[in-house]
């Protein structure tokens, strides 16, 4: 059942969005997530994932190996071919920066995919090359090597001026610092940002999403650091991003406040925005569709997440 599912998935998905990945069969939460278009390369990990699989191999085959005599003699799990919505592709992506006579490699042959509408962490020590993967995948910065694929776009291969309209049309980019001009209202802050792209939400209701409706006329000297982090989140989000790129956004706020910005993001995700978040604070990992670890400019692991957790159980 699972095989022509699959079969049906990929048949309905356009080859270039497409890319064929193996999971293992799991429980029923992620098979309807299959269903719907949305699903990884999840892959049942360890014992507790693989406990899981087993009792959800069990009760998918009506609660009892005697109930299904073939499962006595089949493997513990079922291989099914499920087809993933990779939206963002690093392929092999370096950057080196030229000092005088010495060539210095923040990034070296960077791999990975990120999926369409999900919560990703990128997390790394200090200096690891996270915020180079951001700048290059928000358009700041260029590779010196490599491919990243957007959508069906290379955009390692775009011009100056296509680079621009992409940054600004594509992408919402949070600080850790905030970055609010200070001399316009948090509303003023927020319109100016809708104005450069002609597809923008609503600034009033955008910052009533972020639970500021009772600050629009407040100036970022008047507001909380908490308040202000949400505020150029607003600002991110009133372009109607493809991509929300967030540089350790609560690495200047304390635990409380941090959470807070995280559940707005995490909810921002749950409406469809692709999220990316890169941090040094791997506490926040267990919120994440797909963490992906950097160390010393290369990717040490990419891990899927069948169950993130709700902010309110990340501490740190
Ligand atoms: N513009 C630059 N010129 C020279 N070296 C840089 C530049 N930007 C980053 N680096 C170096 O690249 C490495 C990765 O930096 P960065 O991406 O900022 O790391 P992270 O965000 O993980 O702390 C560091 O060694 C840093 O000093
Ligand atoms: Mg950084």
């Amino acid at each position: 059942m699972a095989r022509s599912e699959a079969r049906k998935r990929k048949q309905a998905i356009p080859p270039q969005r497409g890319r064929t990945a193996t999971a293992w069969a799991r429980g029923p939460q992620r098979s309807e997530e299959a269903q719907a278009g949305h699903t990884a390369t999840a892959r049942a990990r360890g014992p507790q994932r693989s406990e899981e699989a087993l009792a959800g191999l069990a009760r998918r085959s009506g609660g009892g190996l005697g109930a299904a005599p073939h499962l006595n003699k089949a493997p513990p799990f079922k291989k099914v071919v499920l087809t993933t919505m990779s939206y963002v592709n690093f392929t092999n992506v370096t950057r080196d920066y030229k000092q005088g006579d010495i060539v210095i490699r923040a990034i070296d042959e960077i791999s990975f995919e990120l999926e369409e509408g999900r919560f990703s962490v990128i997390v790394g020590p200090s200096g690891a090359g996270k915020s180079t993967v951001l700048n290059i995948l928000g358009g700041m910065d260029h590779a010196t090597g490599g491919t990243i694929m957007v959508g069906d776009r290379d955009i390692t291969r775009l011009t100056r001026r296509q680079r621009t309209i992409y940054r600004r049309d594509d992408i919402g980019f949070v600080f850790q610092f905030y970055n609010l001009i200070q001399n316009l209202t948090a509303l003023e802050n927020v319109e100016l940002a809708s104005h450069i792209r002609s597809q923008a939400g609503d600034p009033k209701s955008i910052l009533a999403e972020v639970g500021l409706s009772h600050r629009l006329n407040n100036f970022p000297a008047q507001l909380s650091g908490g308040e202000q982090q949400r505020v150029a989140i607003a600002r991110a989000l009133a372009k109607n991003p493809k991509l929300l790129l967030c540089d350790e956004p609560t690495g200047a706020l304390d635990h409380e406040t941090g959470k807070g910005i995280l559940k707005t993001l995490q909810e921002a995700s749950q409406k469809g925005v692709t999220v990316v978040v890169i941090t040094h604070n791997s506490a926040i990992t267990p919120m994440a569709d797909r963490i992906v670890k950097i160390k010393s400019g290369k990717v040490e692991s990419v891990i899927d997440n069948p169950s993130p957790a709700p902010v309110s159980e990340i501490e740190w």
